[in-house]
Order: structure tokens, then C-alpha cells, then sequence
């Protein structure tokens, strides 16, 4: 009897040991069971562990989806532009895209609308800022959860959350204008002193300040030497500046120039405007207008965008050129630097010593800017298939 007793207890002790094996088996599941639906066969796969999230950790091929641009304008043809070739070409990549526009040049609403992208799941951030120091703060979220953040057109100050910078090398840009204006005027081949006055860029531009410094280096020489005058004496950027490169603003500027200096075509001639960009040449050809100029007594009036109105003002002879940043080029540039960070391959940059953004620096892609005249305008534009004839009112 007692020998039946022991016997039971053993058994009971082994029973209850081996489910004890069995139950902390199971608690220790950190494998989930998959079966394969080709042979039936039930295969094992790693779970992540408990702790780590999507988002913390790094982001391969298959995590990068969706794609957010942010945008600072309508109201300027080139933003239009950009944002809609770098959606058409990311959603033909296969890419979901959300593409926002920030009112008309709205900072708080660009720093709503970034947080919005980041919290909505976009992988990449492709970002041209309106104030480039406005988005840092906002930025930090998007650094903690790993999504990668190109820098369009226009350098993000004071962040760590940028990866690559993409833009078209605007020193050039401005020495491009700076050029043509001391080549206009002869000023290598004469002595003859002439008046200028200059218009720059928005002052919470971070690119604005490499346009000026490109255009100075080129006009500082005739500048110092006498040879380029500025009557108004407002030759710092800052008292240069456009806000938001507004052509409202530098038309009223000019106006104020126009009264302040007499110029006119009975008054004092006004050889050159070193405008920053197509918008604010427009404001100076509309004040000049009004002014009475006309096409054969007009100053040389330089831009950069090649927007239609600035090409049909060369055109006209109410602006001398524009600088031509073809927009496919660095909306390409965006599509391709996604698929290499998408593949895990290396990214292509061309610069990783300029750009130095209060963090430092910033690998960076430079498109290349080019003059546009009368003379090219038909080869840059037309052949390239960037405009018709019919977008500029011109017959072939
Ligand atoms: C761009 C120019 C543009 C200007 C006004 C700059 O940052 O580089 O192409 O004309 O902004 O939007």
C-alpha cells in the first residue's frame, strides 16, 4: 500500500516537472510559427525584440515608402514646378507621396505641416525651409525616429536631423549675374563710371547669402575702383534685401530708388540692377515701366529662375537674362538619393566641404546653373523641352 503511495507521488512530481519545462517553453516564445503555404512545412522567424520599435531601428529598403515634400509657396512658378516633377517621378518610382505647400511662405504653417509628415509615417522628408532656422526644433523628432531629411534648394540651419543637401551651386549663380553685367557694360574695355543698384535675396534665406557673396566677388573690383557706382549707397545685403523675394517689395523699393535718385530717361540714367531672381526682377521692370522706360533705353536688369513672365521680359528687352536652374536636374537628384538610401547604397554627393550648417557639415549635391539670354534661351529651354514656344508667346 505504501509502496503504491510513493509510486503515485513520483508519478505526480514528474508530471507536474514536465509541464513546468512545457510552460516555460512557451513564455520563452520569442519565435513565432509560420507555415509555409508552398510545402506545408512550418519554418521559424525572428520577432523583433519586445523593446525595439520600427522606428528605432534603421530603416531598410522596405521601410522607405512614403515620401513627404514640403514646399514654401505657390505663389513662385519654380516651387510649383519642383514639387510636382519630384511627386510625379517619386510615385512613378513607386513611392506614396504627400506634398504640402506652406500657405505663401507661412513659417509656422511649414512647421506644422513637417510634424504632420513626421507623425503620419513619411520615411524620407524632402524639405525646401522658408526660415532656415525655424525647423530645427521640429526636426528633433524626426532624428529620433530615423527618417532621413534632404535639404532642398535651400540649407536647414542648426539641425542634426539632415542627411544630404540638394541645390545647384548658387555662388555660381551669382557670379553668373555679376558676369554678364561687367560684360554688358564693357567695364573690362572702358574707363566710363556707371550707376547700379542692387536687389538681394530674403533675409532668412540661408542661399541668398551665397548669391550675394558670388555677385560680389565678381563686382566688388568696379565697385571699389569707381567704375560701378550705387547712388542710393545701399550696398549691404541686409539693406538690399527682399522679403520673401517678394515682387511687390522690390517694386516699391525701385519705385522709392526712382524717386529718391531721379532716375528715369530725363533724369539720371540707371545703367544695371543686379536683381536677385526672376520675381524681383519683375518688380524693378514694372517700377521702371512705370517710370517710362522702355526697351531701348532700359539698365541691364540680370535674374535666375527663367520663369516665363522673366523669359518674355528678355524677350521683350525689359530684362537682360536669367540664370537657368533646370528643376528636372535636382528633382532628379532628390528621386535618385531616395532609391540609394532605399537600397542601402552609397549615396551620390558632389560636395562635402561647403555646406557647414551651424552642426556641420552637409554632404550635398550641386546642379549646375547656366546663363540664359536671347541668345540661348531657344537651345536651354525649348530643345530641352522645358518650354514651348507657346509658354513664352513666340512664334519658331
Ligand atoms: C531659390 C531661387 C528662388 C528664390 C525665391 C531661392 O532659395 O534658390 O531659385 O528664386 O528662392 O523663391
Amino acid at each position: 500500500m505504501l509502496k503504491r503511495r510513493k509510486m503515485l507521488r513520483l508519478f505526480s512530481l514528474i508530471l507536474i516537472s514536465i509541464m513546468l519545462i512545457l510552460l516555460i517553453g512557451c513564455g520563452n516564445n520569442d519565435k513565432k510559427e509560420v507555415s509555409d503555404p508552398e510545402d506545408g512545412i512550418e519554418t521559424q522567424e525572428e520577432v523583433p525584440e519586445k523593446d525595439e520599435t520600427p522606428e528605432e531601428a534603421d530603416k531598410t529598403t522596405d521601410d522607405i515608402s512614403k515620401i513627404g515634400i514640403s514646399m514654401p509657396t505657390k505663389s513662385l512658378q519654380r516651387w510649383n514646378q519642383d514639387g510636382s516633377y519630384m511627386q510625379e517621378m517619386l510615385t512613378e518610382a513607386g513611392y506614396e507621396v504627400d506634398l504640402q505647400y506652406a500657405g505663401d511662405n507661412d513659417i509656422s504653417l511649414q512647421v506644422s505641416q513637417v510634424e504632420n509628415m513626421i507623425t503620419s509615417g513619411c520615411d524620407v522628408l524632402v524639405i525646401t525651409a522658408i526660415d532656415a532656422s525655424s525647423l530645427s526644433e521640429v526636426l528633433k523628432s524626426a532624428e529620433e525616429k530615423n527618417i532621413h531629411v534632404i535639404a532642398y534648394d535651400r540649407l536647414i540651419l542648426n539641425t542634426d536631423a539632415l542627411s544630404y543637401y540638394v541645390t545647384f551651386d548658387n555662388e555660381v549663380v551669382g557670379e553668373l549675374q555679376a558676369q554678364y553685367i561687367v560684360d554688358a557694360l564693357d567695364l573690362d574695355e572702358s574707363d566710363e563710371p556707371h550707376n547700379i543698384e542692387l536687389v538681394a535675396g530674403a533675409p532668412d534665406d540661408n542661399t541668398a547669402n551665397f548669391f550675394w557673396t558670388g555677385s560680389m566677388r565678381v563686382l566688388e573690383p568696379y565697385l571699389e575702383s569707381g567704375q560701378l557706382i550705387v547712388p542710393s549707397g545701399q550696398t549691404a545685403q541686409e539693406q538690399a534685401a527682399t522679403i520673401e523675394y517678394s515682387m511687390e517689395e522690390s517694386q516699391k523699393r525701385m519705385e522709392n530708388l526712382i524717386s529718391a535718385q531721379g532716375y528715369g530717361s530725363e533724369g539720371t540714367e540707371l545703367s544695371a540692377v543686379l536683381a536677385v531672381n526672376d520675381s524681383t526682377a519683375n518688380g524693378v521692370t514694372n517700377a521702371l515701366i512705370a517710370a517710362g522706360l522702355t526697351a531701348e533705353n532700359f539698365p541691364v536688369i540680370t535674374g535666375q529662375d527663367c520663369d516665363i513672365a522673366s523669359m518674355k521680359n528678355i524677350l521683350n528687352g525689359t530684362q537682360s537674362m536669367s540664370v537657368f536652374k533646370d528643376t528636372r536636374d535636382s528633382s532628379a537628384r532628390v528621386v535618385k538619393m531616395v532609391e540609394s538610401i532605399a537600397s542601402g547604397q552609397e549615396v551620390e554627393v558632389n560636395d562635402t566641404e561647403t555646406y557647414d550648417n551651424g552642426n556641420g557639415i552637409v554632404p550635398a549635391y550641386l546642379c549646375d546653373p547656366v546663363s540664359c539670354t536671347i541668345d540661348n534661351y531657344e537651345e536651354l529651354l525649348i530643345e530641352s523641352g522645358y518650354y514651348t514656344y507657346d509658354d513664352l508667346d513666340v512664334e519658331p
